[in-house]
């Protein structure tokens, strides 16, 4: 919480730079992600290392939102106080299932055979398969495969077992997108309701604007 001199109450600077720069990285997955067969190749790559970064972003967020408390909501419904956090709190949740599915997801990737390789690449390829390419945070940091994921793909019917695992994960993230989708209805209405029909200084408190005095 930062209160200045002139005794107004908002997040703290930090609170607010991590809520805008994670709300840019959402949109970008968001917007990559549901359109994913319509978007060149080279964007869609950035998908991967977006969700990474609002994983990091989320975890250094909640332990920065234990060392400094949000400020006192602004007058409202206990209801309305409950539901704000409620949305809050289950934010913070989806913001932390969606990249952990997705990561799940690429981790029980199973790897192509060698001969399919051969077939796409239309070249026979002489000496040993090639290996799968370590995929990369933003191109530099190894972003490793789960332990225990890679493990099911390595007991007897791995590939089939790890198959159904891909399923399962790609179906979770998907459903864990819309329930996102849906926070973000509440969360977003809510704020601008506050804004502009009950004419709070809401956002001031996100950094838009000037805060309201205590
Ligand atoms: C992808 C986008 C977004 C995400 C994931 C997100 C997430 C969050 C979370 C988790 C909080 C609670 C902070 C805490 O108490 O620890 C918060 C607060 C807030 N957000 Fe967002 N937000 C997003 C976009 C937006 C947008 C577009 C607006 C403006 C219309 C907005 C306005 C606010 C405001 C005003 C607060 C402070 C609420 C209060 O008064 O306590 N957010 N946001
Ligand atoms: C907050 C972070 C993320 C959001 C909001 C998000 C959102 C989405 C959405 C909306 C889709 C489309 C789902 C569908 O078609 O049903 C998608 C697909 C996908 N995401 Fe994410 N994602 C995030 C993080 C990640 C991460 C960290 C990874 C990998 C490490 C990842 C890997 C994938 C993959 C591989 C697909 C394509 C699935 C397919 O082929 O159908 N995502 N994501």
């Amino acid at each position: 919480m930062e209160a200045t001199a002139a005794g107004r109450l908002r997040y703290s600077r930090g609170a607010i730079i991590l809520h805008w720069v994670t709300a840019l990285f959402v949109l970008f997955n968001l917007v990559t992600g549901l359109f994913h067969h319509a978007i060149p190749k080279g964007i869609w790559a950035f998908h991967v290392s977006s969700g990474i970064t609002i994983l990091a972003l989320t975890l250094i967020r909640i332990l920065w939102r234990v060392m400094h408390p949000r400020p006192p909501y602004l007058p409202m419904a206990a209801w309305q106080r409950a539901m704000a956090h409620g949305v809050h709190f289950l934010l913070y949740c989806a913001l932390l299932a969606a990249p952990l599915t997705g990561w799940a997801m690429i981790s029980a990737s199973v790897p192509r055979p060698a001969m399919q390789v051969a077939v796409d690449t239309a070249a026979p390829q002489p000496g040993p398969p090639p290996k799968p390419r370590q995929m990369r945070v933003w191109g530099v940091i190894p972003l490793p495969k789960l332990a225990p994921i890679v493990a099911i793909g390595e007991q007897p019917g791995g590939a089939e077992k790890l198959r159904a695992a891909h399923a399962t994960f790609e179906a979770r993230h998907g459903a864990v997108a819309w329930i996102l989708i849906g926070l973000l209805a509440l969360h977003i209405g809510g704020a601008l309701k506050h804004q502009l029909i009950d004419r709070r200084r809401a956002l001031a408190r996100m950094g838009i604007g000037r805060p309201e005095p205590v």
